[in-house]
């Protein structure tokens, strides 16, 4: 009896109401705070192991009032909102967002088949063809969305080689050595990819970057050359639109043109810096981008909507449909037709969460160019750090960056390996202050701190004083190890 009674309490619509409207109070309470970046903790430091400790202690005792509990995951979170934030890219989504989350996450319908998701598939299919004619590519082309840019990416190397492949390895298992070409620069997720497709170390022909860790175009025969002296079997050219380190471009029109004359398929990560497609003073930056084969982009970086959000577009839309053949005949009864609104035979998630809900509300609530005005505010912020740092004798800036990810250094009177460690103590005491957020790298050997200017509120006071507290504890720690 007790145990009908408790569930029906987690169905309850009073709770539901009286919590919700406490919990949308509480957030637009801190989202305030947050964004004043006045006495707030971007990043409350704590060892991991003292942190899951809390959390044991915490799932062990009597359930408290359940606002107090969101109070409490909020104090314990990472504060994407603050001004001060400028770590890893990811959004800082607009809060409407989180209305759409609560949404969608009550709705539960999936975009696996159209029938579980009848408006989310139907979004779907508009957010996409509204990203594909950015990009510049015409009617023919279609869209999915996914769960991040890892798995846009793996799905886009499986159209590849069923398109280009010297065998149908879905059906038929690999009989050639298989490869793909790619900067020494791509992200992580790429390699990956590749790996789970069976393709090995060989099957990574990483091609060398330039001094702007762009691809050198001028490698790109020599390297296709050796690797079919090798016996292996490329079918896919892969280019970033940006990098992750840096966020550098690669020449997309020249590795189309490469493509085009070598037979491979073309794909683009452009996961983090493809969404300049938005921006009509940014795109130039992909130049040739519509001449890919396929292109991932995140929403859920400089495009304002929490992770995970990836649209993959294919120039040819019928190729989306060829990734996976397979049966499935409790959810359709034709496997082998198109159907846009059936999104499960088009992505590799069966049930797939209603990703277009976010985008689409984004863009009907501020209009179809909140996304342009976005990066370019992102672009503009980017410029006054990047210019206050060229003038900065205290500063070195690892390369001059084209996107919103700028590397740089804390320089003294010091050799290489000192340099590292004293920049990496830096960043260190820097977040366990609790003041700001930023991230760290390693290029080319030399460590560098690493900002990627994701918050539109973000300002060049924000700027100024990150490099001044920057100084001051570079100081301090020179100052101990001499003493
Ligand atoms: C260039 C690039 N590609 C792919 C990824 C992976 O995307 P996701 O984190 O959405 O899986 C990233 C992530 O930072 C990236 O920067």
């Amino acid at each position: 009896m007790k145990d009908v009674i408790k569930l029906k309490d987690a169905y309850n619509s009073t709770d539901f109401r009286k919590i919700g409207h406490e919990l949308i109070d509480l957030l637009a309470n801190h989202l305030d705070t947050v964004q004043s970046g006045e006495n707030s903790v971007v990043y409350p430091h704590q060892e991991p192991n003292k942190e899951l400790q809390f959390w044991q202690n915490d799932f062990e005792t009597e359930p408290s009032n359940t606002l107090d509990l969101f109070k409490t995951i909020i104090a314990h979170s990472t504060q994407l909102q603050h001004p001060k934030y400028m770590g890893h890219q990811s959004a800082v989504p607009a809060p409407i967002t989180s209305l759409v989350a609560l949404m969608v996450d009550f709705l539960n319908n999936g975009t696996g088949v159209f029938e579980m998701g009848p408006a989310s598939n139907a979004m779907e299919k508009i957010v996409t063809d509204f990203t594909s004619k950015k990009i510049g590519y015409n009617e023919n082309a279609s869209g999915i969305l996914t769960s991040g840019g890892t798995l846009a990416n793996l799905t886009a190397l499986l159209a590849a080689r069923k398109e280009k492949g010297p065998n149908d390895v879905w059906e038929e298992g690999h009989k050639n050595r298989l490869a793909v070409m790619v900067s020494e620069e791509a992200h992580y997720c790429i390699d990956r990819g590749a790996r789970i497709l069976g393709l090995g170390d060989q099957g990574i022909i990483k091609v060398p970057v330039d001094k702007d860790f762009k691809i050198r175009t001028d490698q790109l025969s020599k390297c296709l050359e050796v690797a079919k002296n090798n016996g292996l079997h490329v079918f896919c050219m892969i280019g970033c639109a940006g990098s992750t380190a840096t966020g550098s471009y690669d020449d997309l029109e020249a590795l189309a043109e490469f493509s085009m004359t070598n037979n491979l398929w073309f794909h683009v990560d452009g996961a983090h810096g493809g969404a300049v497609v938005f921006s009509k003073k940014h795109k130039n930056l992909v130049k040739g981008i519509e001449k890919a084969d396929s292109i991932a982009i995140d929403f859920h970086k400089m495009l304002m909507t929490p992770v995970l959000n990836t649209a993959l577009l294919f120039k040819k839309g019928s190729d989306v449909y060829k990734t996976f053949a397979q049966k499935a005949q409790y959810l359709w009864d034709t496997p082998e037709s198109e159907e846009w609104y059936n999104s499960a035979k088009k992505t590799f998630e069966c049930t797939k969460r209603f990703l277009s809900a976010s985008p689409y509300i984004i863009l009907k609530t501020f209009g179809k160019d909140i996304f342009e005005k976005n990066i370019d505010k992102l672009h503009d912020l980017t410029n006054e750090l990047v210019q206050l740092l060229l003038k900065d004798n205290r500063f070195e800036l690892a390369v001059v960056p084209e996107s919103n990810i700028v590397n740089f250094r804390y320089v003294s009177n010091l050799n290489d390996t000192e340099l590292n460690n004293l920049n990496l103590n830096i960043r260190k005491q820097l977040i366990e202050s609790g003041k700001f957020y930023i991230v760290q790298t390693t290029i080319k050997e030399k460590r560098y701190l690493r900002c990627t200017i994701m918050n539109p509120l973000t300002s060049k006071t924000d700027f100024v004083e990150l490099l001044n507290d920057i100084e001051k504890i570079g100081l301090q720690i020179k100052k101990r190890l001499i003493l």
